[in-house]
């Protein structure tokens, strides 16, 4: 399964979705695994306060272990302190070894406290002196680069606040995870209207500092340009029949090409009639029942899971099944993530 490395540039990808509970942390969980599998070289940052994806990647008493230690570098949380009282630098980012060329900067709960310090400082980018205000703006895109890993996963909760705005400024690429429901079509056009007025926001305020910097004959500071490109949508946790998902999601299913066009890709022209002659289907991840509780107990993506984790008799192919989908899903994100333009990381 796994390939020859290939060099390529730094990308960043995160799922977003302004709905709860969708399956992000699972999604990304397993698609970091699975990268790692197809050869990249793969980081995943923690950037949900509630630490969700630590908790699935790490059993407690090792969390535990990180937090009491209170070494900076070692959670998302430490690496920002000193940046958000506004005193320092980031401090170099500590991965944990998960499995083979993939690494975790852990999550912590007080990285919520560097939300009111973004909120604050986001009107102060476009001010003159706003060097500490566009340093904290700045501050997860320079942690994923001084990371140095090919491929930087982040974990997000659902909200359209201070910390994920920073954190979008820091992705090249969105995949949209979407339960076929009438709350995750909802949720599609905030996605959509945020993504729009957090680019267009921060391009305005990227130029203008670029110009400010050249009229004072000064270096620019740190000014990525990400993008935030959607790469497409993944359809989550159907109920399947026969590997057909079961017919109560068709009408929402139906629904799904022309609302991702409209509200996240903002175009008018007709969309395809139906998710699988959509360019933009990522893929389909059914629910995965019994094996989801048995890959939180042993750490593990859901592929990765054997007799010792409890798998038994029909859960065998359960585990076929999800590393079909998951290798499936990988290699078309892959494809259009490849695809996208270099980064610029510094202007
Ligand atoms: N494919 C799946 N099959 C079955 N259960 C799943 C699947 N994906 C996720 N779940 C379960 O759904 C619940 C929510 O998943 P998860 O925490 O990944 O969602 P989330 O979108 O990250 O949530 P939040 O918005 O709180 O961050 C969890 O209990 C998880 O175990
Ligand atoms: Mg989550």
């Amino acid at each position: 399964m796994k390939r020859p490395r290939v060099a390529r540039g730094p990308k960043s990808l995160v799922l977003f979705d302004n709905k709860g509970g969708v399956g992000k942390t699972t999604l990304t969980f397993n698609l970091a695994h699975m990268f790692a599998r197809l050869g990249r070289r793969v980081a995943l940052m923690d950037l949900d306060p509630q630490c969700n994806l630590s908790a699935l990647a790490l059993p407690d008493h090792v969390l535990e272990s990180i937090w009491d230690d209170g070494k900076p570098g070692q959670t998302v949380a430490s690496c920002v302190e000193k940046v958000r009282i506004g005193k320092g630098e980031l401090a170099q980012p500590v991965g944990y070894e998960l499995a083979d060329d993939l690494y975790l900067l852990p999550g912590d709960l007080r990285l919520s406290r560097f939300e009111s310090r973004l909120a604050r400082d986001w009107p102060q980018i476009m001010a003159e002196d706003n060097e500490l205000a566009l340093h904290a703006v700045t501050a997860f895109d320079r942690l994923a680069v001084s990371f140095g890993a090919e491929l930087l996963l982040f974990d997000v909760g659902p909200s359209l606040g201070a910390l994920n705005r920073a954190v979008l400024l820091a992705s090249d690429a969105v995949v949209v995870p979407l339960a076929p429901d009438l709350f995750s079509l909802r949720g599609l056009q905030n996605v959509g209207e945020v993504l729009h007025e957090w680019r267009e926001e921060w391009e305005t305020a990227r130029v203008k500092n670029l110009q400010s910097a050249s009229r004072r004959r000064e270096p620019p500071p740190w000014l990525p340009q990400r993008g935030m490109q959607p790469l497409g949508y993944v359809v989550q946790q159907q109920l399947t029949i026969a590997d057909e998902p079961v017919r109560a999601y068709q009408r929402w299913l139906k629904q799904i090409p022309a609302s991702f066009a409209e509200d996240v890709l903002q175009r008018s022209d007709p969309a395809p009639g139906s998710v699988q002659d959509d360019l933009h289907c990522l893929g389909f991840l059914r629910h995965f029942a019994s094996l989801v509780p048995l890959a939180q107990a042993a750490h593990k993506p859901l592929f990765e899971l054997a007799h010792a984790d409890g798998v038994v008799g029909s859960q065998y192919q359960t585990v076929a099944r999800a590393t079909k989908a998951f290798e499936q899903l990988a290699e078309a994100i892959l494809v259009k993530l490849d695809a996208l333009g270099v980064v610029t990381a510094k202007q």
